[in-house]
Formats: structure tokens, sequence, C-alpha cells
């Protein structure tokens, strides 16, 4: 690497973060987009006037406390206000934990495969990262993850539904964790597609914030309410933690026209939750249907469906998806397929029941 400037001679290790493809645009076919988790359908009728009007004068700073935003999410969660932080997207959130827990000489623990930023944040800070590999099943596995606690550990992400694998965190599974993990430990869970978990057994983020003050819940309007080009979301905290984490959030971090749009898409969260059903119902039979051709899918409760595959087998499915203009995301261990459009999956069903008849 070239040495012209001081930088962090740690950066040459940060893995990359690898954002999903865009679709090929040369097969003269309709190109979509599966390789991002969005949300495949438009936000809510009256969110993209509510921006329009938000966004009357962009040479105004934004209200930095999103004073409104915060009422409202409070209201919804039934929470203190002192306990809402708004961020760009459970990204800034997630990155603000990683501030006020990590330094050198500290430790975090994570499930491995997981969301990409979580090595990446690690890194960042120069803490040491524990990555600690999936069940079988795609599932956490809090034993393993409590046996790389110690002295050193600052803190613990939990994401559910898992991305990319797709299990939720049970509620049985939490509480056995929480009640092992030392209370002065901070807990993230990642709760980026909760609207869309089924299992009834997934757990309640909110009920176990109120169980628990050292768990911070980590929420976006990226995903069910398809608003991940606005950049919006937000962490639930103990008073002490959402105010340490207030310290390192970027001042005006939430454009106005985010905090507007957040703000009407909150109010008709019940629509929101009617559509993730929507999402979901597709995606149980999607994933049955792969089940079906003989593939390995765990469960699934994001909007995305993981496909277990060896490296080799991973990287000819993404090129058969290419094919038919359908990007989709190869991962280390399969491929991940974000539900969109009919059509759009019935193309990734016609690659895999081609790979199914060794086609
Ligand atoms: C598990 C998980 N957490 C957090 C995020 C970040 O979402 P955003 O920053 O758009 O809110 C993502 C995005 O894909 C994700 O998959």
């Amino acid at each position: 690497m070239s040495k012209r400037f001081l930088l962090r001679d740690a950066l040459s290790q940060f893995p990359p973060y690898v954002p999903g493809k865009p679709p090929a645009g040369d097969t003269g076919l309709t190109p979509y987009k599966l390789s991002s988790n969005e949300n495949h359908r438009p936000p809510l009728p009256g969110v993209t006037e509510a921006v329009a009007e938000a966004t009357q004068t962009p040479a105004a700073y934004p209200d930095p406390k999103s004073t409104g935003l915060v009422a409202d999410l409070a209201a919804y969660l039934d929470v203190d206000p002192a306990e809402v932080v708004p961020g760009a997207g459970a990204s800034e959130i997630l990155s603000a934990l990683t501030n006020i827990t990590l330094e050198a000489g500290t430790s975090v623990v994570y499930p491995w495969p997981s969301f990409e930023m979580y090595p990446i944040l690690a890194a960042a800070r120069g803490a040491e990262k524990r990555a600690v590999p999936l069940l079988a099943d795609g599932r956490h596995d809090f034993a393993g993850m409590l046996a790389q606690i110690d002295e050193t550990t600052r803190l613990v992400l939990l994401c559910s539904p898992n991305n990319p694998t797709g299990p939720s965190v049970r509620t049985e599974e939490l509480e056995g964790f929480m009640a092992e993990v030392p209370e002065n430990v901070i807990v993230a869970l990642d709760e980026a597609y909760w609207e869309f978990a089924t299992d009834a057994e997934a757990v309640d983020g909110l009920a176990a914030f109120r169980e628990h003050p050292n768990l911070v819940l980590a929420r976006t309007f990226s995903k069910a309410h398809g608003l991940a080009g606005l950049r919006v979301g937000y962490g639930v905290a103990d008073a002490e933690i959402a105010t340490a984490l207030r310290q390192v959030v970027a001042p005006f971090s939430v454009t106005a026209g985010a905090q507007a749009a957040a703000a009407k898409s909150l109010a008709r969260t019940d629509e929101v939750l009617v559509r993730a059903k929507e999402v979901a119902a597709t995606r149980d039979q999607f994933a049955a249907d792969l089940r079906d051709l003989g593939f390995d899918v765990p469960d699934a409760q994001g909007n995305y469906v993981w496909i277990a595959l060896d490296d080799e087998a991973a990287a000819a499915f993404e090129d058969a998806c290419a094919a038919q203009a359908v990007a989709i995301r190869k991962l280390k261990g399969g491929v991940r397929v974000s539900i969109g459009a009919d059509e759009a999956l019935d193309r990734v069903r016609a690659v895999a029941a081609d790979f199914a008849a060794g086609r």
C-alpha cells in the first residue's frame, strides 16, 4: 500500500463492504435487483409528498434532534423520548454503538456470517473481532458466543432475523443468553428486518429491552418501510447509553426529508406491517419451492432467502441469475435472494430448477 500519507496501518485489515450488484443491463429482459434486501414496492401514499414538502428549503439544516420523529417513535414504542436515538439508517446506530464501546484492547463478539458491517465497524475501532460461526441451520450459536465473552468484551452484536441466513433469534435463546452476559456489557439486537418475521417464537425486541437495560435495539426505515434511499433508522437504548450514542452520531445526519418520511410512514405502520406480511408469504412460498427442488434453505424470516451452496455452485448460480437479468448476492457459503417482483422470483425459480436438474 502507498505510504504517502499518515493513514492508520489497520486500514489494510478492514474487510471490504461489497454492495449488492446492479442487474446486468444487456440481456434485453427487464432487469431486477434482488441483491440488497430492498423493498420492491414504493413507499406508502403520502410519504414522497412529505419528503417534497420537508425539503423545500435545502439551504437550511434539519432539526438536529429530529424532535417530531423522536416524539412519534417514543409514543409508538411506548418508551421515553430519552431512550430513542435517530440516525442515518441502522448503520449509523451500529457505528455509534461501536464508537461508544470499542477501542484497542477491547473485543466485540458477533455471529458469522451476519451483517457485513459488523467486522468493518469492529476493525475501524481497533477492537478484537470475535466472530462466532453460526450453527449448521443458520442460527446464532449462543453457547459459542457466551464462551467468547471475557473481561475485554464491551459489545455483543445479535442479528434477528439474521442477514444473510434468515432465522430469527427466539425469545428463549435471548433470555438464556442475557441471563449469562454481564449486565454492564452492551448487547445490540439488530432488528433491521423484524417486521417480516412470522416465527411465533421470534424475540420481541421491545419486550426484551424493557427487561434488560444493557440491551440496545437497532431498527431501520430502510426495509419494511421502503425508505433505504433516505437513510433513517433509530436505536432504542437505556437513557445513559442513548446519551452516549447522541454524543457520537453525526450532527444533522437525519435530513429533513428523511425525518418527514419516517414520521409519515410510522403513522401508517399498520399498512407497513400488512405489506411486510405479504412479503413474508411470498418468501415462505419461494423458500418452500426451493426446498422442494432439494436446496438447503434455512428458516427464512426476513425479506430474503438464503440458499446454502458451495462457493463454486454459488458463483455459478449468481451468474445464471445474472444471465436472466436478475442480480442476487453471492456470499461465502451460498447466495441470498431478496424477495422482489413475482417475475424476478420466477426467473430465479427457473434457474434453481435447471440447477437441480444438473443442467
Ligand atoms: C442486518 C442489517 N442491519 C442493518 C442494516 C443497515 O440498514 P440501514 O443502514 O439502511 O438502516 C442492514 C442493511 O442491509 C442489515 O442487513
